[in-house]
């Protein structure tokens, strides 16, 4: 019986290592959520890196036996293959570029690539051991650019799509990349290629037509006479989990602690992984701004700022960390009163309950990233306010801007436009809160994850038949 093969490069799982033990917690993850429904299935599975390296052998059968209880199938990475293809190329190389993130001092290190290629080619391997003809194979994000070809050499008919999760960059950021050639025709073994919004596909098939030598008709792409589509998929969340959570016993009881320690001032929240793409820093500017020229706020708005450590290994990760670090502290020490603080910074991860108290809480939600391909805390902000209130500030770059057009919508790089959209989200009228986040609530809930996981399989699907009443022609 065929079956689906879900491939990313990080599997939905955390593994920690106690004494000689190693332990695995699932992740409450969007994705994991969305794709349970998927890979728990019959004989599917979950195919990636599970997150730290495991260079015993013993150590490794231990961990796919427990790994294999839960469909999941590990690919283990070596410290050489971590630095050069995740932290490298992945992250040093395709994470900002792809955000417009780029420097006239980028590197394009050959080794990067090759270990990027290498990589590539062991997720394929591993893909090729289990995957037949019929099978259905669903590959994730700019880790794995170079799967999709990898896989169609060797089974020509199968089933591919390929999700990008983060932007695809105008052509003139990507013509940049050294290996821009070998990137896109690596993508273009996939019979469907997905990513949030419409802009991210205008780009994608912008650079195709420049690139290769492959003609576009609308958004079909014939390559080697094989149909490819590019299409728009802007991923939901789980909205059930996001509303329901708010009415239980335990986060009603930490949000009563929320509101009683925040009871004399108007609270914001700002919950991002620790990235560049944030705008984190920018954020901080808007806050300070606020603070300085507009002296009558100051104790009456507390900004409450969660950064969830990532890739701190890699240097720009680690000196933004720093950077945080003494712009929180320089706005707290000149700010501060003795009963104030302008700024809660924690940099940890949360438990769900715990973010669903803040998300219930918090009078406006601030997402300001400099670029991201959809950002689902807005959309985990809006699930949460079952009463319809509470003000969502919104970054126009952010994927979700396109969809939740009732936020009050900012450029994050204008500080005086953030600053002016705080005060005007803490002052807004409860019937204007009312009346947008009803219209945010309505969209998150009808296109959640769900409703993702079943548009992107029926197109692939839809795909596949118009690839064969082609050939039958
Ligand atoms: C983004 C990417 C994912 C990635 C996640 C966490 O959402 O689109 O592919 O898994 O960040 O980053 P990490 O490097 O820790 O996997």
């Amino acid at each position: 019986m065929a079956k689906t093969i879900i491939v990313s490069n990080r599997l939905p799982v955390k593994i920690s290592k106690t004494d000689n033990e190693y332990m695995l917690s699932t992740s409450e993850g969007g994705l994991a959520t969305g794709l349970g429904s998927i890979y728990k299935q019959g004989d599917n599975k979950w195919i990636g890196w599970p997150g730290i390296e495991i260079d015993e052998k013993e150590d490794q059968d231990n961990v796919s036996a427990q790994l294999a209880k839960l469909s999941l199938e590990p690919v283990f990475l070596n410290q050489e293959e971590i630095n050069q293809y995740y932290e490298g190329f992945s992250n040093d190389v395709l994470w900002p570029v792809f955000h417009y993130y780029v420097s006239t001092y980028s590197v394009y290190k050959q080794s990067n690539w090759d270990y990027y290629q290498a990589v590539n080619k062991k997720f394929a391997e591993a893909v090729l051991k289990i995957a037949e003809p019929g099978d259905v194979i669903w590959i994730h994000d700019y880790q794995l650019l170079l799967l999709p070809a990898l896989i169609r050499k060797e089974l020509p008919d199968v089933s591919i799509g390929f999700f990008q999760h983060i932007p695809f960059p105008s052509n003139e950021l990507f013509r940049l990349i050294p290996w821009r050639k070998e990137l896109l025709e690596g993508m273009l073994g996939a019979d469907l290629i997905g990513f949030h919004t419409f802009d991210d596909v205008r780009h994608f098939l912008g650079a195709v037509t420049r690139v290769l030598p492959v003609n576009a008709s609308a958004n079909v792409l014939t390559v080697d006479e094989r149909l490819v589509v590019a299409e728009s998929f802007p991923m939901g969340i789980d909205n059930e989990k996001y509303a329901s959570l708010p009415l239980q016993k335990g986060v009603l009881e930490q949000k009563a602690l929320i509101k009683e320690t925040f009871k004399n001032s108007k609270l914001i929240l700002s919950i991002d992984r620790l990235d560049y793409s944030k705008g984190i820093l920018q954020r901080l500017q808007a806050f300070e701004q606020l603070l300085q020229q507009h002296p009558e706020y100051c104790e009456k708005v507390t900004l409450y700022m969660i950064v969830v450590p990532s890739r701190d290994s890699v240097p720009q990760y680690a000196h933004l960390r720093e950077e945080i670090d003494k712009r929180v502290g320089n706005i707290n020490a000149l700010y501060r009163k003795m009963d104030w603080t302008p700024i809660h910074y924690y940099y940890r991860s949360f438990p769900i309950e715990m973010l669903s108290a803040l998300y219930s809480s918090a009078d406006v939600c601030l997402v300001t990233p400099l670029r991201d391909g959809m950002n689902l805390v807005s959309k985990e902000y809006v699930a949460s306010r079952v009463n319809d209130d509470g003000v969502l500030i919104l970054s126009e770059m952010a994927g979700a801007s396109k969809e939740l057009i009732d936020a009050v919508i900012v450029n994050p790089n204008n500080s005086g436009e953030v600053c002016n959209a705080i005060i005007e989200a803490i002052n807004m009228p409860l019937d204007e809160q009312k009346r947008r986040m009803k219209q945010m609530r309505q969209l998150v809930s009808k296109f959640n994850i769900t409703h993702w996981v079943k548009v992107f399989m029926d197109k692939l699907k839809e795909v596949k038949q118009m690839q064969r009443s082609m050939q039958t022609r």
